[in-house]
């Protein structure tokens, strides 16, 4: 059913209400096809039109823009984003010039040998200059063809998007190829669009799956989430006369080599230890902080201890990791710069402990 009538029914709605005036349409002319393709990668239609404009008034074909200064190029470029592209575009001109005879080439091959152009960029720069019947597979396309086929995989994973390759190649016809491949990015970018999809009026929803199935504001699926393993960890901060105690972590792993708050598997353990080496110890506070690593998330327990004893700087402290440990003032923020390198929510936390208000702030 949907390989017999989409493109007919998709080239039947381009007639009426597809775009047939886009700057880039009128005169076609494969260098003005090539330069609108990469400023639309990424970028909607409505904010490259007045940059195309200007873009053609300065270097209205391929050789003034092969022998522009790249500046120039990026000055032109400036707002679209995403410069790259520009510079891409400036580099792409060049090679043409050399080696092509100043011109776009007319092969996929030859186009996605040039920087700035993807095999889906040269599918639209072949069948939009050329008639050429070649596949396209932009963000639009794949959320048509996910819906379509009511693809129930993220369209990024490679195995999927092999699979939408494939539609878009079967579905493509033989005939008003330029026509159809505007309209399947037209399609994508006015009815079937990510929110709230117009589906009484897109002429391919009485065979769309995703449609039957009630699951267009489900498709496409977004990427996954990287799922990271939680390590809870118990950190014990002492506190006396003003002062805390961190020691120093060892070279290797995570925080390696800097300072931080003493680790330890359970809330047990920290508390036998801080018993153990201080005895007038008292637990005063206990706080909860999480903080995200690529691989995994951290979830500390903070025991917070008060030390009324002398704790001078020459006693000999418990060593917990690789060397002993130092005791640090109270900070504000202003002096933490001399602190030596803590890590970012360590610090954090220290210094929403010290009295000055500004250092409150940064919590
Ligand atoms: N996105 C990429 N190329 C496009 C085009 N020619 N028309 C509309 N949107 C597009």
């Amino acid at each position: 059913m949907i390989e017999s009538h989409f493109s007919k029914d998709l080239l039947e709605w381009f007639d009426h209400a597809g775009r047939k005036n886009l700057p880039w349409q009128t005169p076609i002319d494969p260098y003005r096809v090539w330069v609108s393709e990469i400023m639309l990668q990424q970028t909607q239609v409505a904010t490259v039109i007045p940059y195309f404009e200007r873009f053609m008034s300065r270097f209205d074909n391929l050789q003034s823009l092969a022998c522009a200064h790249v500046d120039e190029v990026l000055a032109h470029w400036a707002g679209l984003g995403y410069y790259s592209r520009g510079r891409n575009l400036h580099r792409a001109a060049q090679l043409m010039q050399d080696e092509h005879e100043g011109k776009v080439p007319n092969t996929m091959d030859a186009l996605i040998a040039l920087p700035g152009i993807g095999r889906s960029t040269a599918a639209a720069i072949l069948a939009q200059s050329f008639g050429m019947q070649t596949a396209i597979l932009d963000g639009n396309v794949k959320r048509v063809l996910a819906r379509l086929y009511a693809i129930m995989e993220w369209p990024g994973e490679r195995e999927t998007e092999k699979k939408l390759w494939d539609k878009a190649e079967n579905l493509m016809p033989a005939e008003r190829c330029r026509d159809y491949t505007q309209a399947i990015m037209d399609l994508g970018a006015t009815l079937c669009t990510r929110a709230k999809p117009d589906c009484s009026r897109c002429p391919c929803a009485r065979y769309c799956k995703s449609y039957a199935q009630g699951l267009t504001s489900e498709l496409p699926k977004r990427k996954p989430k990287k799922v990271v393993p939680t390590q809870s960890r118990t950190l014990l901060l002492i506190e006396n006369q003003n002062r805390f105690w961190l020691d120093k972590r060892p070279p290797a792993g995570i925080w390696g080599g800097l300072f931080s708050l003493p680790e330890f598997a359970s809330k047990e353990d920290a508390t036998a230890f801080a018993e153990r080496y201080f005895t007038t110890c008292e637990l005063i506070d206990e706080l909860q902080f999480t903080h995200t690593f690529s691989h995994y998330k951290l979830k500390a327990q903070v025991l917070h201890f008060k030390e009324s004893g002398e704790t001078t700087k020459s006693k000999i402290l418990p060593k917990v990791s690789e060397t002993a440990g130092i005791w640090i003032e109270k900070m504000s923020d202003t002096e933490a710069s001399k602190l030596p390198a803590l890590p970012a929510p360590i610090k954090k936390l220290l210094l929403s402990l010290s009295e000055n208000p500004a250092a409150a702030k940064l919590l």
